[in-house]
């Protein structure tokens, strides 16, 4: 199973748990995070069963254009054995005019071996009502019902009735939501790319960032850790500046940590003042 990194933490524990083995490609800074189609032919063999694919992505927010996707899914279709999960959850998290695409809709020929995963956590900011929900061929479906229905009791009534009027019902708040979005990410970009030794590229969507710390790597903090690899960077943070912030190795992609900006513009604002302060004490 091919995942692009940085991936959601879960995607590679998942693919072991059903007894596959996850094939980890890289993406780069370079690229803005975003898979190549040269990357994608080269982890692709005879055994490939999958590509797990996330955009706008949890840790990044990258999004990939229709053109870019449409690069990507004319490598899958020379490769017939190989399916697609295509996990849409932030689909509706997108900005400055950003268009999402997935996909099928981009390439209608792989309708038939494609997994769409999508739910109500993140747009209808519903985290914890445990809503979700997969489309995908029948057999496939059927497969899946067969092994939730055994694993798992089913989502109660009220999450249930929620995510119908969540999914029906008007769409009008999502605009000015993101827009709440947008301002959060541009601040939290200006005052990362503010920070000595952080790189942060402007994410398409979601409500994530992902800046490379590469420069703060050898040096050492004002307290005296030295900065060895985006574990001991969060690490430091968290302990000396109380900032907390998860890193880039738990999503397959290093020097980096990811900070989700699903959260107040004073508590932003607060903890990216102290990331440039840790990073200014840097020596
Ligand atoms: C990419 C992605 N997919 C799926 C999920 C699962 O969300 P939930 O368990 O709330 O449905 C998350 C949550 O972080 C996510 O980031």
């Amino acid at each position: 199973v091919v995942i692009p990194a940085p991936y959601w933490v879960s995607y590679p524990d998942m693919v072991l748990l059903a007894g596959g083995v996850p094939v980890v490609a890289e993406a780069s800074l370079q690229t803005d995070f975003k898979l190549t189609p040269d990357q994608l032919e080269a982890a692709i063999t005879p055994k490939t069963k999958w590509l797990i694919f996330n955009s706008p992505s949890n840790p990044t927010g990258a999004g990939y254009s229709h053109e870019e996707l449409k690069a990507l899914t004319d490598v899958l279709m020379r490769h017939p054995q190989v399916w697609v999960m295509s996990d849409d959850m932030y689909e509706h998290l997108a900005y400055d005019g950003f268009k999402f695409c997935t996909p099928a809709e981009v390439e209608p020929g792989l309708y038939d071996r494609t997994l769409t995963v999508n739910g109500v956590s993140k747009a209808y900011a519903m985290t914890g009502w445990r809503i979700g929900y997969a489309g995908g061929p029948e057999s496939l479906i059927a497969a899946m019902r067969k092994i939730q229905s055994q694993s798992t009791s089913n989502p109660c009534t009220i999450s249930q009735w929620a995510a119908v009027e969540a999914l029906n019902g008007t769409q009008d708040y999502i605009p000015e939501n993101n827009a709440v979005f947008t301002r959060r990410r541009n601040m939290v970009v200006e005052m990362l790319n503010a920070a000595e030794g952080i790189s942060c590229p402007m994410p398409e969507g979601a409500f994530y960032v992902y800046p490379s710390i590469a420069e703060c790597i050898g040096k050492t903090t004002t307290a005296g850790t030295v900065i060895e690899d985006d574990e001991t960077f969060a690490t430091a943070l968290l302990e000396e500046h109380g900032v907390a912030v998860v890193f880039g190795a738990a999503f397959g992609l290093s020097p980096n940590f990811r900070i989700s900006y699903a959260t107040s513009d004073e508590a932003l604002k607060e903890a990216c003042t102290r990331i440039q302060t840790f990073c200014s004490g840097l020596h």
